[in-house]
């Protein structure tokens, strides 16, 4: 890795200029990285060092008195200020601005203190203080690292102790800078059914901005992650690439900014748009956590590693198993009763999949839950379509010999519920303006705490009646419309703020009261996919676009952060032009689930199902708990391949797709990484459908170096064709 400090620069002028004093220096490091922070002279804090962890302690001194702060004691060099606030200096993107009692809109924060602790020997916690010297306002620096995995997650918390609220008008979560020949971004933007398509750009002058407004279902239009290559476009497995995400399911913004001498900030906070926050005195203003990694071994391993950090430490039962289901939702939409959805439960049974999901349509009863224009609010099973209600499904499934989930979208209301004639106040909308629907409901305002105890309630009481209950898919389908909180009254700027933190908590609360739960998180598909709330939830929703074409590009974003567990991909009909097999092995991928009925399945493809149902829990220490490879991606031509590698390497998969291959076009063989290259790997083609023939290879022995140098032919030439193949150690 190139190690990214301003320092270089002006090296010669740099070395042997330091003054006396020693200056304090605070050194927040991974096992492969280092960011270093240097308190000036002037008594404020600046970013020496972000790259390749420095071998010798002794040389973090040499870092001292670079030109990101002026060595006599005043500040006449504009630095990389770790913490910078509006109205000083500093003509780029502030991380803080406020309006302090007085009217003053400038604050300059000193460096008070420092401290550091392991809290596990893999895990360190640096807490820095910074106070401004003027008025009583201080903020706190967060820094967690995690040595092994090459993580760090910061935030920062603000607090003040002047007279009366002040008002707080940026709030950033961390500001990094980097100084490179060149700067590349990809983003991960798009809409319902086309989520996380990649695209990258190289930056100038000036600011790319990536943020959302949308309240709640933020990430609709863009994710709240992006990778940054320095000095070259982000490559899988070469170059130097920092991934970064923020832990916030409301108004997110990480802005670019590339300055009049060349150098990158990058801020990541609360997008503050419409957000002047009311701080009070001595009331916390925490903002949310941001994520990041530094590789320089290109985007592959950085995924890697935000993959093993995920499941170690962030991820609700990140290092537990997870159930395969099958899901209604595609199979009857809202119409089914009874005997049909016992049907489907004797149906799971057959696949051999864990458990059945009863999704939308299974509540209200004065405004019966048949479409998506009523009931929402309503939580008492719909009398008409489950006449002995849920606990009866409950049962059913157990006589079945599957496990019961249910879905539900308690942040929402339908104006056609008995909650919205009970509780109109409750749902975010104007008092004085015509109400505008998305999908037909309205968002509740999670800034009332009445309103959180209700939401909290809905889950609560389902598991109270129900304690059978052992899934659920917790669904958020609208942004914030209407943008008005009966609650709030003149803080209406808290709104997106106080909202997602409603959110958050009632999330904690769930989950701190059934920690064993399973829930998947879902967004009218994966519009709500942040690392805050994976805290509370076990796995996601990555879209509604079930079309295996278009899952693999999602499915290929997604895992640049999200490790394979999390990513729920089921086998659907929604491409009837692929076959059941592509279909499958495009979900086996990640977490797999299937959601058609069994009746559009001939007797060989239920069997082919039957298979690759066993295949995928016995390979589960593989794609569930390994490495993932990407290997070839579908952005780069008419074919793509992953692999997944169990940690002890002994075993793996290859799932390798052609998805509109051209006539003739030369074919390359998909050569697997992370293999133990000394090991003897026996190759299988798995998941055939009954009389298919596996490829030429099937059955034979290679060395893990013969496997990862020369590969094997894997694509075709055939439109949406796949194959799954298995590797196993042989002994
Ligand atoms: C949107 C989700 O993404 C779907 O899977 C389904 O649960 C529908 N909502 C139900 O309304």
């Amino acid at each position: 890795m190139k190690a990214f400090l301003l320092s270089a620069l002006l090296a010669g002028a740099m070395f042997g200029q330091a003054s006396a004093a020693e200056p304090e220096m605070i050194r927040i490091s991974t096992n492969e990285t280092d960011l270093i922070l240097q308190v000036a002279p002037s008594g404020r804090l600046y970013q020496s060092y972000l790259g390749d962890k420095l071998l010798d302690e002794a040389d973090i001194r040499n870092l001292a008195w670079n030109v990101h702060a002026a060595t006599d004691g005043s500040v006449t060099t504009r630095g990389w200020e770790v913490y910078p606030a509006s109205g000083w200096e500093d003509y780029f993107e502030p991380a803080f601005a406020i309006e302090h009692n007085d009217g003053n809109l400038t604050s300059v924060f000193k460096y008070v203190s420092s401290e550091t602790k392991r809290t596990d020997p893999n895990v360190s916690e640096t807490i820095i203080t910074l106070r401004d010297e003027v008025y009583p306002v201080e903020a706190r620096l967060h820094y967690i690292s995690y040595g092994k995995e090459n993580i760090i997650k910061t935030w920062t918390e603000i607090r003040h102790e002047e007279k009366r609220p002040v008002k707080i008008a940026r709030y950033a979560s961390n500001m990094l800078y980097f100084s490179s020949p060149a700067y590349h971004l990809t983003e991960f933007s798009g809409d319902w059914a086309k989520e996380v398509q990649m695209s990258s750009q190289e930056l100038h002058y000036g600011k790319k901005i990536l943020d959302t407004k949308l309240g709640s279902r933020a990430a609709m239009h863009v994710s709240p992650f992006f990778e940054l290559g320095l000095g070259a476009p982000v490559r899988e497995n070469e170059g130097t690439v920092l991934l970064g995400t923020i832990g916030w399911t409301g108004n997110f913004r990480f802005t670019f900014e590339v300055d009049n001498v060349g150098n990158l900030r990058v801020l990541s906070g609360i997008n503050p748009y419409a957000s002047n926050y009311e701080l009070k005195p001595n009331e916390t203003f925490t903002t949310p956590e941001f994520i990041f990694t530094l590789s320089d071994e290109g985007a592959g391993k950085a995924s890697r590693d935000f993959h093993d950090w995920a499941r170690t430490y962030q991820v609700k039962k990140g290092q537990d198993d997870r159930y395969t289901l099958l899901n209604n939702w595609e199979a009857t939409s809202f119409n089914f009763d009874e005997d049909k959805l016992e049907r489907l439960m004797g149906e799971a049974k057959e696949l051999g999949v864990d458990l059945f999901l009863l999704d939308d349509g299974w509540f209200a009863n004065k405004y019966p839950r048949e479409n998506d224009r009523a009931g929402l609010g309503d939580w008492e099973a719909n009398r008409a379509k489950l006449p002995h209600g849920v606990r009866h499904l409950v049962e059913a499934a157990q006589q079945a010999g599957v496990k019961f989930g249910i879905w539900i979208e308690p942040e929402m209301v339908n104006p056609k519920s008995e909650l919205f004639e009970k509780h109109p106040d409750w749902a975010i909308h104007l008092p004085n303006r015509e109400t505008y629907y998305y999908r037909n409901q309205l968002v509740l305002d999670l800034s009332n705490p009445e309103v959180q105890e209700y939401v909290f309630g809905v889950v609560d009481k389902l598991m109270t009646e129900n304690p059978g209950l052992a899934f659920f898919k917790w669904d958020c389908n609208s942004p914030i419309t209407n943008v008005y909180s009966h609650y709030l009254g003149e803080r209406q700027q808290q709104l997106y703020i106080d909202h997602v933190r409603g959110v958050y908590n009632v999330f904690r609360r769930v989950a701190e009261k059934y920690p064993d739960l399973p829930i998947m998180l879902c967004s009218g598909g994966g519009a709500r996919c942040d690392y805050e709330a994976m805290k509370y939830f076990t796995e996601f929703w990555c879209s509604d676009n079930t079309d295996p074409v278009e899952r693999l590009y999602i499915q290929w974003g997604f895992s640049q952060f999200f490790p394979t567990k999390t990513m729920c991909a089921h086998v659907t009909s929604w491409n009837k032009q692929a076959s059941v097999k592509f279909r499958t092995d495009v979900a086996m991928m990640c977490k797999l689930g299937f959601d058609l009925s069994l009746d559009e399945l001939s007797a060989d493809e239920l069997s082919f199902c039957q298979q690759a149902v066993a295949n995928f829990k016995r390979l589960k220490p593989a794609i569930l708990e390994g490495d993932l490879y990407r290997l070839v991606s579908p952005y780069e031509g008419n074919h793509m391949a992953v692999s997944h590698v169990s940690k002890d390497q002994s075993r793996a998969t290859l799932f390798a797709y052609d998805i509109h291959p051209r006539f003739g076009e030369k074919l390359f063989p998909v050569k697997p990484q992370g293999l133990d290259p000394r090991k003897r790997y026996r190759v299988e083609e798995i998941n055939l459908m009954p009389g298919a023939k596996p490829f030429a290879a099937h059955g034979q022995v290679f060395s893990g170096d013969f496997l990862m140098k020369v590969g094997l032919d894997l694509f075709s030439t055939n439109p949406m064709s796949s194959r799954v193949i298995e590797l196993t150690e042989a002994r």
